[in-house]
C-alpha cells in the first residue's frame, strides 16, 4: 500500500518542461572590473528546458524580439548548452535536455545577454532533476557558458543574474559570490545605443598591464566604491564611479561616449560608465523620476553625437535573480 502511495507521489513530482526568466545584467559598475555586477528589472531572456529521450543537449528553437541569427545552434558553442552539457556529466540523470531560448537582451549589447541565457537554462534544468544543484553549482555550470561567449571566466554576469542584486566575485573558476547590501534608494539608467560591440573585442582593446600609480588609482576608487554601496554612503560612491583604468581603454569603441556622460552628470547623475564591454551606458542616481530624466538625456546625447539610436530601462539596484516562471 504505502509502496502504491510512494510510487504515485514520485510520478506526480516528475516534471518534464520549466521555463525560466533571468534577468539583464550590467557588469563591472566601473571600477569592478570583471568582479562586480547587478541584476535590472524589466529586461531578460526566458529558457525552456525540456527532458529528453535523447541524450545529450538539443536547441530545438532560438526566437527573441532581437535579431538573434548568428547564434549557434550547436550545444557545445552555445552559452546555454555548454552549461547544460557540464551539468548533464555531473548528474548523469538518464535523460537529455531540449532547449528552446527566447532572446529579449541584444547581443553584444554590455547587458549580460550571454550570461541570462546561460543561468537561464541551467536554472530550467534543475527543476527537472531529481537532486536539484545547489546555487553555487549552478553558477560554476552558467560560467561555463559565458566563457564561451567572452573568451573569460569572469562571473560578474552571471553571479548578479542569478542571485539578484549587488554580488562581487572572484575572478577565474571559483567566484565564491558575496552578495553586498544595496542602498534602498538607488536607481540605474541603462541606455543601449543600435549598435553591436563583441566582448572579446572590446577586451581585446585593453592593456595587458598596468602601472603602479594605475593600480592604486583604482583600487582607492573600487574600494570606496564598495564601501560605499554598504554603506549608503553618496560621496563614495560617486568616488567609486570614477573608472581611471578600463573606461578610458574603451571610450573610443562607443561613439558619442563622452557626451552621453557627460549628459547623464549634467541631470544629476552620481555618475556612470559602460555597462559591461559596453556599448550600453549606465548611471546611478537617487530617484526613480531623476533616473528617468537621465536616460532620455543619455539617449538625446548619443543621437547627437554619432547620429545612434538607443533603448533605455530605469531599475533599481536591487533587481531581482532569475526564476522559474
Ligand atoms: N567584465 C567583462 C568585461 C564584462 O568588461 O569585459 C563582460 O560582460
Amino acid at each position: 500500500m504505502s509502496a502504491t502511495i510512494n510510487r504515485v507521489s514520485d510520478q506526480s513530482s516528475v516534471r518534464m518542461s520549466a521555463t525560466a526568466f533571468a534577468p539583464a545584467t550590467v557588469a563591472n559598475v566601473a571600477t569592478g572590473f570583471d568582479i562586480l555586477g547587478f541584476a535590472i528589472d524589466g529586461i531578460g531572456d526566458r529558457v525552456t528546458v525540456s527532458r529528453s529521450e535523447t541524450p545529450g543537449v538539443t536547441i530545438s528553437a532560438i526566437r527573441g524580439i532581437i535579431n538573434v541569427s548568428g547564434i549557434p545552434l550547436e550545444a557545445h558553442k552555445n552559452t546555454a548548452g555548454v552549461p547544460l552539457l557540464k551539468m548533464l556529466e555531473s548528474a548523469r540523470p538518464g535523460f537529455g535536455f531540449t532547449i528552446e531560448i527566447e532572446k529579449s537582451i541584444p547581443l553584444g549589447s554590455g547587458m549580460g545577454g550571454s550570461a541570462a541565457s546561460a543561468v537561464g537554462a541551467v536554472v530550467a534544468a534543475n527543476a527537472l532533476l531529481e537532486k536539484p544543484f545547489s546555487l553555487e553549482d549552478l553558477l560554476g555550470f552558467a560560467l561555463e557558458g559565458e566563457a564561451i561567449a567572452s573568451g573569460a571566466k569572469h562571473a560578474d554576469n552571471v553571479a548578479p543574474c542569478l542571485y539578484g542584486g549587488v554580488t562581487l566575485t572572484n575572478p577565474g573558476a571559483s567566484p565564491r559570490p558575496v552578495r553586498l547590501p544595496v542602498p534602498a534608494n538607488l536607481f540605474v539608467s541603462v541606455v543601449y545605443p543600435a549598435m553591436r560591440l563583441d566582448t572579446k573585442v572590446a577586451r581585446a582593446a585593453l592593456s595587458a598591464t598596468l602601472t603602479l600609480k594605475q593600480h592604486i588609482e583604482q583600487s582607492a576608487r573600487l574600494a570606496a566604491l564598495v564601501a560605499g554601496i554598504c554603506t549608503d554612503d553618496l560621496e563614495l560612491l560617486r568616488r567609486g564611479l570614477d573608472d581611471v583604468l578600463i573606461e578610458p581603454q574603451r571610450a573610443s569603441l562607443i561613439p558619442g561616449f563622452a557626451a552621453v556622460k557627460a549628459a547623464a552628470l549634467a541631470h544629476g547623475a552620481l555618475g556612470g560608465s559602460i555597462s559591461g564591454a559596453g556599448p550600453s551606458v549606465f548611471a546611478f542616481s537617487t530617484s526613480e523620476s531623476t533616473a528617468r530624466e537621465i536616460s532620455l538625456a543619455m539617449q538625446t546625447a548619443f543621437k547627437a553625437n554619432g547620429g545612434l539610436d538607443s533603448e533605455s530601462w530605469v531599475s533599481p539596484i536591487r533587481g531581482a535573480g532569475a526564476g522559474l516562471v
